[in-house]
Parts: C-alpha cells; sequence; structure tokens
C-alpha cells in the first residue's frame, strides 16, 4: 500500500483529480465527510488530509511515502525528502511588499512580517539588508496596514489580497509551485509504484 500526502483544501482537490486521472482514483474521496484516511486496495493506494505545512513532515518520517507540497514550504523547511516532480498547480510567487507608495528609509532596520523567516532571512543578506522578522501565522497583509511592520514577505497567487488591502509588491523574489515529494527509503522499496506514478503523471501534464 503506498501512503500518499495530499494538502488539505483547493490545491489538495486538484491533486486527487490529477492522481484519478492517471488511473490512481480511490472512490471514497468523493464522500462528503471528515474523514482523513481513504483507501483504494483494488489500486492499492491510501490517501491522507494533511494540513499543507505538515505534508513534509509527515513524508520526510515515512508516515506518508510520498506528498504534495508547495515550493514555499520546501525553500522554508528545507526537508530530507525527494523532489521528484513539478506538478505546476498551484502557482505563485514570493514577493516583498508594501503599502502602496511606501520607500524603504535604509537607515533603519526594516520590518518583516512574514509565514517564511528562513527564506526572507537568506533574501535580505543577500541584500545586505538589516531586518527584523516579525513571524506570523497567517493574514500577514494586516501588519503593515496596522503599522506592525514596514513591509510582509508572502506569497502572492492571484494579487487580490494585496490589491484590496492597498498593499503592492514591492520585490518579487522566488517562484512556487507543488511539487511531488517522496521519503528516501519509500523510494527505494515502492520504487515500482512511485515510478509509475511519476511516468503516468509527466505523460498527463
Ligand atoms: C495566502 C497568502 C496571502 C494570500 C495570497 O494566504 O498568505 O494572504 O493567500 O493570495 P492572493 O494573491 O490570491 O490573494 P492564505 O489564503 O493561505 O491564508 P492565511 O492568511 O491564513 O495564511
Amino acid at each position: 500500500m503506498l501512503n500518499v500526502a495530499l494538502p488539505k483544501g483547493r490545491l489538495g482537490d486538484k491533486v486527487y483529480s490529477l492522481f484519478a486521472s492517471i488511473g490512481y482514483e480511490c472512490p471514497s474521496m468523493n464522500e462528503d465527510n471528515r474523514k482523513l484516511v481513504f483507501e483504494s486496495t483494488e489500486k492499492n493506494v491510501r490517501y491522507l488530509l494533511v494540513k499543507p505545512s505538515d505534508v513534509a513532515i509527515y513524508v520526510e518520517r515515512g508516515a506518508a511515502d510520498i506528498g504534495v507540497v508547495g515550493k514555499d514550504t520546501l525553500l522554508e523547511t528545507t526537508p530530507d525528502v525527494y523532489e521528484l516532480l513539478d506538478l505546476k498547480l498551484g502557482k505563485c510567487s514570493l514577493a516583498v511588499a508594501a503599502r502602496n507608495g511606501w520607500i524603504d528609509d535604509v537607515s533603519a532596520p526594516l520590518r518583516v512580517a512574514t509565514k517564511y523567516p528562513n527564506v526572507a532571512q537568506t533574501y535580505f543578506a543577500t541584500q545586505n539588508r538589516q531586518i527584523e522578522i516579525i513571524k506570523l501565522n497567517g493574514s500577514i497583509e494586516l501588519a503593515p496596514i496596522l503599522g506592525l511592520s514596514d513591509v510582509i514577505f508572502d506569497i502572492v497567487e492571484t494579487g487580490t489580497t494585496l490589491r484590496e488591502n492597498n498593499l503592492s509588491v514591492y520585490t518579487t523574489v522566488a517562484q512556487s509551485s507543488a511539487r511531488l515529494i517522496a521519503n528516501k527509503s519509500s523510494y527505494q522499496f515502492k520504487a515500482g509504484i512511485i515510478d509509475d506514478i511519476c511516468r503516468r503523471i509527466e505523460e498527463r501534464l
């Protein structure tokens, strides 16, 4: 049985549709309930619905053999897993954003609100810019509006959240999309089925 960690939510739905379309369907996934584990003995696959930011932990520790996670999360947490494929889903960018018309005062450390402290530290170090990280867990856009930070370092997908809060992108730092990852020993011991999934996805993409 291959354990597949899917990110719960919109991206997970798209990824499951992709897996179903390449022959790894699991009919119980379409039931409207609060279950977190769905199994198809016929296809030899078990889907686990995991909080998106936890997928890499399940895969790194072998609780799941493979999983799907955003490149943004991989950059932030650098888990010890194999990155097998870019699924070209969930595309977004990692960007520095600020209030419209904001001007950087380079004489003071820049206060950066973010869910991505490690990626932000690395980026601003390359810019030789002194910063102070304010680690938040969501609604990052509030921080510059309330004066909690000068800028935010966050993902931008459609740009709607920025626009509707009178913020705009200052610099785009990296691109992100969903990646298929594998546990390192599962990749040896379950090579047959993992390779089959990769090959079919590549054909489909
Ligand atoms: C993410 C991100 C932005 C928003 C960007 O938040 O942190 O707030 O999506 O998307 P957009 O460019 O399409 O508007 P998420 O929805 O994950 O919620 P959160 O604020 O709880 O982190």
